[in-house]
């Protein structure tokens, strides 16, 4: 395997067995949306004794951080694209992580997007189901609202104890400051950085890792033509085993008689925005998947968004029944 290359965190094992994937047993350390990528090559260039993952979600960032991770001739760092919390999720097994970074987590400073905010409860007991005892978390931010949420998320969760005698300090001399920092301190703003530790209690395993699941699709006979089909949709909201839905808005493809629809799946540990497409195979038969947009993990959330699409459509006329499906039952 080439060091320097850029891991789809879709295609690791679940979980992955670190010391096979780094040809040697080493503590394990995580950093979760590193941007320009200093931060990595700092670990790694600074804890050679460590087997260092760094994930992301932006692709820039992704290829900056894997040349400079190449440039440094750095073995001990692996680049990953995908999202932080469905890696810890979905790749690292319990009590395997030794530490765990988060500088300047995005703020999402609309109200309607707070709930994309990486630091909040479920994420603290996710990390902690996978942190062992003793092992270091750190965060960093800068925001003026999300910094009281990230002190109130730390100060009320069980599992993690302050290493300073605050929940916080706004100066840490010894630090290696990103781009970021800089700019935020240059700028006149003050970084709360944040310095806990896995403490010893324990933290009941809500988040096992999810089974691999098929890629759904159901095919529905159902006789209406696709214009009257799209003409019915209006966005609509399902809940149902903790997940919820939100399909949001219907657009219709130019050349082909799909309707492919923006949806929200709401799930701890991790929300999905993904695309959900009907599509007319043959006249009065459509097949209901998801499509290819933005790479969503197939978690049982989704699964049940595609049923809860192919039951509005089998709601839209008597007749209509499924002829065909892979879809798992939630209710
Ligand atoms: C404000 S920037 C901070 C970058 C860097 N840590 C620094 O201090 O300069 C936040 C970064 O987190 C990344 N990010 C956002 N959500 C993420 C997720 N769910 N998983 C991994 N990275 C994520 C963004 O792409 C962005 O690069």
């Amino acid at each position: 395997m080439s060091y320097w290359k850029i891991l789809d965190a879709r295609y690791l094992d679940r979980p992955v067995d670190w010391s096979d994937f780094f040809g040697r047993n080493a503590p394990l350390t995580v950093e979760i949306g590193f941007g320009r990528g200093d931060h990595v090559v700092h670990l790694g260039k600074t804890q050679p004794d460590h087997n260092i993952v760094a994930i992301e979600v932006s692709q820039p960032s992704l290829r900056k951080a894997s040349s400079k991770v190449k440039n440094n001739f750095l073995t001990n760092v692996r680049i990953v694209d995908g999202s932080g919390p469905l890696f810890l999720w979905t790749n690292v097994a319990a009590s395997q992580l030794d530490a765990l970074h988060v500088n300047f987590p995005d703020p999402w400073h609309k109200e309607g997007h707070h709930h994309r905010r990486l630091i909040n409860p479920e994420f603290l007991h996710l990390a902690a189901t996978r942190m062992k005892v003793g092992a270091k978390l750190f965060i960093a931010t800068d925001h003026p609202n999300y910094q009281p949420v990230v002190t109130r998320c730390l100060e009320e969760t069980p599992y993690f104890t302050s290493r300073l005698s605050t929940t916080y300090t706004t100066v840490d001399p010894n630090r290696f400051t990103t781009k970021y920092e800089q700019k935020a301190l240059r700028e006149g703003r003050f970084p709360f950085y944040y310095k806990f530790e896995r403490n010893a209690q324990p933290a009941p395993n809500i988040f096992t890792i999810p089974e691999e699941l098929p890629m759904p699709h159901a095919v529905v006979q159902l006789p209406i033509t696709f214009d009257e089909m799209q003409k019915k949709f209006v966005p609509f909201e399902a809940a149902g085993n903790g997940i919820n839905v939100n399909f949001k808005e219907g657009f219709v493809a130019a050349n082909f008689p799909t309707l492919l629809v923006e949806t929200y799946v709401r799930q701890d540990p991790q929300d999905q925005r993904l695309g959900l497409v009907v599509q007319e195979r043959e006249p009065n038969e459509y097949i209901i998947k998801m499509h290819e947009i933005g790479f969503p993990r197939v978690t049982d959330g989704v699964h049940f968004a595609v049923r809860q699409l192919t039951d509005w459509l089998m709601s839209l006329h008597p007749d209509a029944t499924i002829s065909h499906h892979n879809l798992l039952r939630i209710n």
